[in-house]
């Protein structure tokens, strides 16, 4: 299955950051539901998956987040706020996860996988990389953000990213100080208000010709 490349663009500058949503309107639950997918299958590093999805859709909690929002007006007026959480640390019981997954989803021995299971150890447990794993799983959370963003857009769902808020306060309100998750950034879905002036400025991007080198 495929769209055509005017479709595809057609989406994606259709998309902007929304300010103002539509509290009114809340996103039906198949569309919901294909979203959640998107997120479920967005790709990782080594297929680690180092990332949760809290989908918050209570009002009262939302309206609790968003004086730690900046205040801005996206986190309680949407329809599903997404608030993408990356893994802490990643341990042999990361890997071992994995490793059980990938042998029983694909009827393998796991004993096949020490190779793979190795490798990831050496990279990410105890190598450099571990030093600055935190990233590296922002890093990761943030494909799946790109990934529900353009999915939206294709289904006719808005978003607007969020780094405006407050980690720390989120994680309080949302349980995660204890949690082997963090939130590291957020993503309020729903339908643009009428009323958004943004959704009519034209997009600020560099020229084609100066982002993309051929070689
Ligand atoms: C990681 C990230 C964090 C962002 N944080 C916010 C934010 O807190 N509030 C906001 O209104 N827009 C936020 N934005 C939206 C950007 O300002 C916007 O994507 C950019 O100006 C390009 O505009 P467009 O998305 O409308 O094409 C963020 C975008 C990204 C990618």
């Amino acid at each position: 299955m495929t769209i055509s490349a005017t479709e595809l663009l057609t989406g994606l500058r259709w998309r902007y950051a929304v300010k103002a949503f539509d509290p009114s309107r809340s996103i039906p639950t198949d569309t919901w539901d294909a979203l959640e997918q998107t997120l479920v299958l967005s790709p990782s590093s080594y297929g680690l998956q180092p990332w949760k999805f809290l989908v918050i859709d209570d009002a009262a909690l939302k309206a609790e987040l968003r004086p730690h929002s900046w205040n801005q007006s996206q986190i309680s007026d949407c329809s599903h706020l997404v608030v993408l959480l990356a893994k802490r640390k990643i341990d042999g019981s990361d890997l071992d996860r994995l490793i059980q997954a990938t042998a029983s989803t694909r009827g393998i021995e796991a004993a096949g996988l020490e190779g793979y299971k190795g490798m990831m150890q050496r990279d990410l447990v105890d190598g450099p990389r571990s030093q600055t794993i935190g990233s590296w799983a922002s890093n990761q959370v943030y494909i799946a953000l790109g990934n529900l963003m353009t999915a939206a857009a294709l289904l006719g769902v808005d978003t607007c990213p969020i780094e405006g808020f407050s980690p720390a306060d989120y994680d309080r309100i949302l349980g995660l100080e204890t949690s082997p998750y963090r939130s590291a950034v957020v993503c309020p879905c729903g339908y643009r208000s009428a009323d958004d002036k943004y959704a009519a400025l034209a997009k600020v991007r560099y020229p084609l010709s100066e982002l993309i080198e051929h070689r």
